[in-house]
C-alpha cells in the first residue's frame, strides 16, 4: 500500500489556481523531490499534505486513510512531520526544549497529571527528556542543548529544526527547502544529514527543494511543477536534460 496518496489535488486562491490536478504516489522508504520555480505551488501543497488548507479538490490518503477534514495536529499524530521554508523555532526556548515540547501529545498524562505531579507525569516527563537527549546525540547537537536556537548559526538552526521534526518518529517527513539560506559547506552537511536520516530511520521523505544540486544528490525521484500544473517528473537524469524543465527554470533563451 501507498504511504503517501495524492490524487486529483487541486486549490484555488480566489481566482488563483495555486495547485493544479497534482498527483503523486509514495510507497514506504522513498525519498522524492518536488521542484519548480518561486511561485509554482510547492509550499501550498505541503500545507495541504499536512492539513494547513484544505484543497479545494482532490484527495489525500496516508496509508490508504484519508485526511479529509482533519487538522494539522491529527495530520500530526498520523505521523507526519514537517520543516519550514523560513525556520520556524521557539527562539527563547532551548533546544532541548524545543524538542520536548513537540513530543508532549504523544505522552498518555492528562492536564490533572500534569497539575499534580502524578507519578505517571514524572515518569513521561523522564522519557521524554531522554529520548530528546538521544536524538540531540544522534544529530551532533547535544553540545548545543541548552543553548537558545536564536544565539545558532543558521545551519545549525536548520539542524534543530529537522531534530524537532524527527522527535515525533515520523512515518513521512516533509522538508520545505531546507537548504534556503545556507552556505555552501552547510549545504553538504545538510545532504549527509538527509542522507543518514533516510538510512537509518524507517522513513519516507518528500522533500521541496530549489538548489538543483541537493535535489539530484538525493532523490531517487523528481516531480517538477510550474504554475500549479506537474510538467515533468523522473530521474535526476531525466530532469536535467528536460527542455521543459530548463525552460521553467532559465526561460526559452537557454534551451
Ligand atoms: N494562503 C494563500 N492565499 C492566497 N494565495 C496564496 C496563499 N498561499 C499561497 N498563495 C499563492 O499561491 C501561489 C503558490 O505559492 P507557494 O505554494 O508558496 O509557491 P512555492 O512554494 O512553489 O514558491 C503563489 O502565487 C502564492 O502567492
Ligand atoms: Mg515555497
Amino acid at each position: 500500500m501507498s504511504l503517501l496518496n495524492i490524487d486529483g489535488l487541486t486549490q484555488r486562491f480566489g481566482g488563483l489556481q495555486a495547485v493544479s490536478e497534482f498527483s503523486v504516489d509514495m510507497k514506504g522508504g522513498e525519498l522524492m523531490g518536488l521542484i519548480g520555480p518561486n511561485g509554482a505551488g510547492k509550499t501550498t501543497i505541503f500545507n495541504l499534505i499536512s492539513g494547513f488548507y484544505q484543497p479545494t479538490e482532490g484527495t489525500i490518503s496516508l496509508n490508504g486513510k484519508p485526511t479529509a477534514g482533519l487538522k494539522p495536529h491529527q495530520v500530526t499524530s498520523m505521523g507526519v512531520a514537517r520543516t519550514f521554508q523560513n525556520i520556524r523555532l521557539w527562539h527563547d526556548m532551548t533546544v532541548l526544549d524545543n524538542i520536548r515540547i513537540s513530543q508532549h501529545y504523544r505522552m498518555g498524562y492528562s492536564v490533572w497529571d500534569s497539575f499534580l505531579r502524578t507519578k505517571k507525569y514524572i515518569r513521561c516527563e523522564k522519557a521524554i527528556e531522554t529520548i530528546a537527549y538521544d536524538l540531540l546525540e544522534a544529530m551532533s547537537l547535544k553540545e548545543f542543548a541548552e543553548e537558545l536556537p536564536k544565539n545558532l548559526p543558521y545551519g545549525l538552526q536548520r539542524r534543530v529544526e529537522i531534530a524537532r521534526a524527527m522527535s515525533i518518529k515520523p512515518h513521512l517527513l516533509l522538508l520545505d527547502e531546507p537548504a534556503a539560506g545556507l552556505n555552501s559547506s552547510d549545504v553538504e552537511d545538510l545532504i549527509k544529514l538527509i542522507r543518514w536520516i533516510h538510512e537509518n530511520f524507517d522513513i519516507t521523505i518528500f522533500m521541496i527543494e530549489h538548489q538543483m544540486k541537493v535535489v539530484t544528490s538525493l532523490c531517487q525521484w523528481i516531480k517538477v511543477i510550474d504554475f500549479g500544473a506537474t510538467i515533468a517528473e523522473g530521474t535526476a537524469e531525466d530532469i536535467q536534460s528536460n527542455p521543459a524543465v530548463i525552460k521553467a527554470y532559465l526561460g526559452d533563451d537557454n534551451i
